[in-house]
């Protein structure tokens, strides 16, 4: 059998794990949810929701790659040759979402070039939606493709393809650059964000805690799903980027420290955003609250407005603030694409580049919808059912089989083997992590997910839409993962 590829050094794969986790959800997601639900005091529930289900599932999934020495889906077979589809649908709800954070990614490569020029103008909202994304009436009105949009797809793909060229090799070079390259960003940017009037005051509508909201069990609940969205659990991503580990690596205390590091980053996001934004609110008199806005319109529409409104190298800190969100985003994504190449190499032990090449048509093809002009309802739509249901079943999934139905195979030999490596040792605390407090954490947040659904569609969409756009999806996944699971492997 041909050697499985390695990563050239510790460092590379702890860069490249780091580079998965850390990316635009970072940024984004983490200051605004912990500004909703709390401020200062979400990070007790975050730490607690790190340390009880996102650092033991890490650990689990870094196990079971290295173990094994294979991706997702046979990796999950070894265990049970029932599991394999687990496998498939993690790698497959991995697609869908490499294929709409492309697109994002599309927009932030144009964004950078518009930034030259400032062109947004002053009204950074209605240039956003009627300039450039050009967002139709309703979801099915779909219009035509926007060009600009596509060809920053087409360009981010090219820069994928070439950073997964050959695998763990090409990647464990590539993220020397993508990981420190937005750190230093960020850096900048907490720099110049403190040094900010009014930054004071965006500080403390970020840290002041609220701690009548630990009560609330949706916050909670929001602490949990951020961990896993931004450790990139449950898409076999970690599985695959283990498994190119040599044998004789540690792997609590990676687990740890990438986790940490995604962390301590996400809380660098904050200080980074919530200084801007209290410096925004200060020079348009408006209030905190009213200038903290969620998803897209923070990076598309609010820092647009905040970058013309420096006093100083506006055009400087456009270019800089897309570039960061580009090299973000770039190792989450190829990481995803990493994941669903090593799961069809081990099965099939075909050659790299073609398949490399394949995905990317296959994913470009899929995300042309989100570069319509209406997109953005499309993408809004599929974000939302892959990380709240995709992730969610699967982080689930493997909490029971591993940790119940094929224990022997499962949770008992996965931590002999990481104890066998690492220096530090995973006890019983471990265990109950995966077998109580997860699955009881991962089941109230599906229950309650599935309930808000059945009481009205997301976001008020047609239902139709949330069919297709949802629910269709994750069946067709799952029928595919099934399939998948009875054809046979070459040469197993
Ligand atoms: N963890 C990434 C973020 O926080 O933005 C997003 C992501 C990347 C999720 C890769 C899943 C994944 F496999």
């Amino acid at each position: 059998m041909a050697k499985r590829e390695q990563w050239a050094s510790r460092t590379a794969f702890f860069l490249a794990a780091t580079g998965s986790a850390i990316g635009l959800g970072n940024i984004w997601r983490f200051p605004y949810i912990c500004f909703k639900y709390g401020g200062g005091a979400f990070l007790i529930p975050y730490l607690v929701a790190l340390f009880s289900a996102g650092i033991p599932l890490m650990i689990l999934e870094f196990s079971l790659g290295h173990k094994y020495q294979l991706s997702a889906p046979l990796a999950l077979a070894k265990v049970h040759k029932n599991l394999e589809w687990l496998g498939w649908f993690a790698l497959l709800v991995a697609f869908g979402i490499v294929a709409y954070y492309t697109v994002i990614m599309g927009w932030c490569f144009n964004y950078m070039f518009h930034s030259i020029k400032l062109s947004w103008g002053e009204n950074t909202g209605g240039f956003f939606y009627e300039k450039f994304l050009a967002l139709s009436k309703n979801v099915f009105t779909i219009g035509s493709i926007r060009p600009l949009i596509f060809a920053g797809l087409i360009a981010t793909w090219i820069w994928i393809v070439l950073s997964v060229w050959k695998g763990a090799k090409t990647v464990g070079k590539v993220v020397y650059v993508t990981v420190t390259l937005p750190w230093l960003c960020l850096l900048i940017f907490v720099i110049r964000g403190l040094t900010l009037p009014g930054a004071i005051d965006g500080l403390s509508y970020y840290l002041t805690p609220n701690f009548a909201a630990l009560k609330d069990p949706k916050v909670w609940l929001a602490a949990y799903s951020q961990v896993f969205f931004s450790l990139s659990i449950g898409f076999g991503v970690m599985i695959a980027y283990a498994s190119f580990l040599p044998k004789k690596s540690d792997i609590v205390n990676n687990a740890f420290l990438v986790s940490l590091a995604d962390a301590g980053t996400a809380f660098a996001g904050g200080l980074a955003v919530f200084s801007t934004l209290g410096y925004y609110a200060h020079t348009t008199g408006l209030s905190v609250p009213d200038v903290v806005k969620s998803g897209p319109s923070l990076a598309f529409i609010t820092y647009p407005t905040i970058i013309s409104l420096l006093p100083f190298a506006c055009s400087f800190f456009g270019i800089l603030f897309f570039l960061m969100l580009l090299t973000l985003g770039v190792d989450s994504a190829f990481s995803l694409v990493e994941a669903g190449t090593a799961g069809i190499i081990d099965k099939w032990k075909k050659k790299r580049i073609p398949i490399n090449f394949a995905f990317g048509i296959a994913a470009v093809i899929a995300g042309l919808i989100f570069t319509t002009k209406a997109g953005l309802y499309w993408l809004d739509i599929v974000d939302y059912f892959m990380s709240n249901f995709g992730l969610v079943i699967v982080a689930l999934l493997e909490c029971i089989f591993l940790g119940y139905l094929y224990r022997e195979k499962g949770i008992v030999a996965l931590r002999e083997h990481a104890n066998s490596v690492s220096e530090i040792k995973v006890g019983k605390w471990w265990e109950i992590c995966i077998k109580v407090v997860t699955p009881i954490a991962l089941i109230i947040l599906l229950v309650l997910t599935v309930i808000e659904r059945i009481k009205g569609a997301y976001e008020n969409y047609p239902r139709l839409a949330e069919f297709l756009g949802g629910w269709l999806i994750l069946i067709a996944f799952f029928v595919v993962a099934i399939i998948l699971n009875r054809v046979r492997s070459k040469g197993g």
